[in-house]
């Protein structure tokens, strides 16, 4: 999704703001832009395409004396990607610029009220019609803070804007509502932005502005309204403890591949202070409050909705909770849902900023569910909008595909339901509960594990990929608690080399996509040494006999006839789902990295979706 950056400083702020811009690259975007005053005048430069496109016009303008800008990613929604679509845009009499992400819904209706006082658009774009009606209200609001107010509750929707005025070159305004937005505050210099990397390197003091938060900042100095009446708001700044070097590529070649390789370091993060001394007891006191559900929902989507799917199966199992799992996507549009007292929603996302997420969290608030997310972006929106949040610790995911995310998710979900199991501990049930401890000392066992295991997995990932490079199709199968992973390995796939790839549950298959199954179109199956592996080995026979070849991952000494049979460290299941992912999201990211695709920022994707 399209990411915003503004500044106002002590050095030239054009580098400054481009630097946030490649910083957030990883969000996704089609074209870029910046906007600065010089003699007088807005400059605002645009390009289709890369940020070098942008930076090569850059070179040849003049930017060193402006010390305060903005600038845009744009990840197209309304209008295609074009530079006269890019960001940032003027008012019709070129008094004010603006970048903006989100959605300003009523958009066509103002616009059509600012055509018939005879205002011009050269742009598709909502937010051209925002910087209008900003200059609209000015006829009545002289003063720009509150011209810029009177111009947002006009309008519906999700935004994070930066505003810029030509006659004070030293301002910028910032304000949010449904899209992130997080202020900067620095020495002699502040900032805003849609992420925290954009401005990292200058500062760690951050404030996450709420929602209807309006802000204006120079140099020395920032104040913050409420948008409803414009009343002072005070938000203390907060330090964040993460650096640069946790969001960069330390030495390899892509950012996906180093945080598949961080996942034995996640998991040890996600389960620091966790477990008790004893080591039979999960510690979440975030939850300790908030009486275990009899019922849960799970909402997400996307990988967090995989999952999702793949907790369900500890949850029932380990904590005798029934789990319905629900896409946010279709949740936030079923009015069927009323909760009861003791049922629960749980929100799972990575960015804690999507936008069919949020609205579900919120629908699920308005129905009486007491909502819990599972999240890893601290300060994000569905984190401060749940009555309880757990963190995953992930650290930054920059990499448009999500790897370890889901591996924190996973985790968490694993903690959740031993932390569910002994506060329902009832008698009649213990005995068919697995034992904790067990679990626990399996769970506290992964990382190390998972490290020794990984560089082998990668060698056999970058083999089968050459192999399997020319296939176009790809059915991946699971069972159980492999299911969901089969999802998850064909999602990944698809996104990132756009090889057509379908997950299903093995037991599916003769009921239709066999027909799809020859010689051309092989099938990655996920084949454990389980109670359930005799069905899904007669199922990689089935795809065999007709002539389908198979790539069977398995964990033991089975007798698979496979054509490739790829074996990996054997963990208890559900836990072999541990080492299952890494290697799916190996296989993925080899095929792509073969076909010579953009492995972190595939075509057509955005990091955060906050758009529905
Ligand atoms: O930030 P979230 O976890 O809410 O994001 C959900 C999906 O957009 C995300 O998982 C998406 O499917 C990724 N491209 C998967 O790699």
């Amino acid at each position: 999704m399209c990411g915003i950056i503004g500044y106002a400083g002590c050095r030239p702020a054009v580098p400054v703001v481009t630097e946030g811009l490649h910083r957030l690259e990883y969000r996704g975007y089609d074209s870029a832009g910046v906007a600065f005053v010089r003699d007088r005048s807005f400059c605002v430069i645009r390009a289709k395409g890369r940020l070098s496109a942008l930076e090569e016009k850059l070179a040849a303008v003049q930017t060193a004396t402006s010390t305060c800008a903005m600038g845009h990613t744009r990840w197209a929604t309304h209008g295609v990607p074009a530079e006269r679509n890019a960001h940032p845009h003027c008012s019709n009499d070129n008094s004010l610029a603006i970048v903006h992400n989100g959605i300003i819904e009523n958009f066509q209706e103002l616009k059509a009220e600012l055509a018939e006082k005879g205002y011009v658009f050269h742009s598709e774009t909502d937010t051209e019609v925002l910087v209008n009606l900003i200059a609209e209200c000015r006829k009545d609001e002289p003063e720009l803070l509150r011209a810029f107010a009177a111009a947002l509750r006009r309008a519906h929707g999700a935004y994070a804007v930066c505003l810029m005025e030509r006659n004070a070159p030293d301002t910028f305004y910032a304000a949010r509502m449904s899209a992130p937005l997080i202020f900067g505050v620095g020495t002699g210099e502040n900032f805003a932005a849609s992420d925290i990397p954009a401005f990292l390197h200058y500062t760690r003091k951050v404030i996450f502005l709420d929602d209807g938060d309006i802000v204006q900042a120079t140099a020395k100095e920032y104040n913050m309204f409420r948008l409803e009446d414009l009343e002072p708001v005070a938000h203390e700044p907060q330090t964040v403890l993460w650096d640069m070097q946790a969001a960069q590529k330390s030495g390899y070649k892509h950012y996906m591949l180093k945080e598949i390789f961080e996942q034995p370091r996640v998991m040890t993060e996600a389960l620091a202070g966790r477990i008790s001394e004893q080591g039979d007891t999960v510690l979440l006191p975030e939850l300790d409050n908030l009486p275990a559900p009899a019922r849960l929902y799970i909402v997400a989507c996307g990988t967090s909705w995989h999952s999702a799917l793949w907790g369900r199966h500890l949850l029932e199992d380990w904590a005798r909770v029934p789990v319905q799992v629900e896409l946010a996507s279709e949740f936030r549009h079923r009015d069927n849902f009323l909760f009861k007292k003791d049922e629960m929603v749980l929100v799972i996302s990575q960015s804690g900023e999507t936008a069919d997420t949020l609205a579900a969290l919120r629908i699920a608030k308005e129905r009486g569910a007491t909502v819990i997310g599972l999240c890893n972006v601290i300060g994000s929106s569905i984190a401060r909008e749940a009555a309880a949040v757990l963190y995953t610790r992930a650290g930054p995911e920059i990499s448009v595909a999500s790897t370890k995310a889901m591996c924190s998710q996973m985790l968490m979900l694993a903690l959740l339901a031993l932390y569910w199991q002994a506060r329902r501990h009832n008698p009649d049930e213990s005995s068919r509960c697995p034992p904790r401890r067990q679990w626990i000392s399996a769970l506290v066992s992964l990382p190390p594990m998972l490290g020794d295991a990984l560089s082998a997995m990668h060698e056999t990932a970058r083999r089968l990929s050459r192999k399997y490079a020319q296939a176009r199709n790809f059915f991946y199968l699971g069972r159980g608690h492999c299911f969901p992973l089969a999802l998850e390995g064909a999602l990944k796939l698809k996104e990132l080399s756009y090889i057509h790839a379908e997950g299903y549950a093995a037991g599916e298959m003769k009921h239709g996509p066999i027909a799809l199954i020859d010689s051309a179109f092989p099938t990655f199956a996920i084949a454990l040494d389980d109670p359930l592996f005799p069905k899904t080995k007669s199922n990689i026979m089935e795809v065999q006999a007709r002539q389908g070849k198979v790539i069977a991952l398995t964990n033991g000494e089975t007798d698979l006839a496979a054509d490739d049979v790829w074996t990996i460290p054997r963990l208890p299941s559900p836990l072999a789902g541990f080492v299952v992912l890494p290697a799916l999201q190996l296989f993925s990211y080899e095929m792509a990295d073969y076909l010579g695709k953009d492995v972190d920022q595939p075509r057509n994707l955005a990091k955060s979706v906050t758009v529905e």
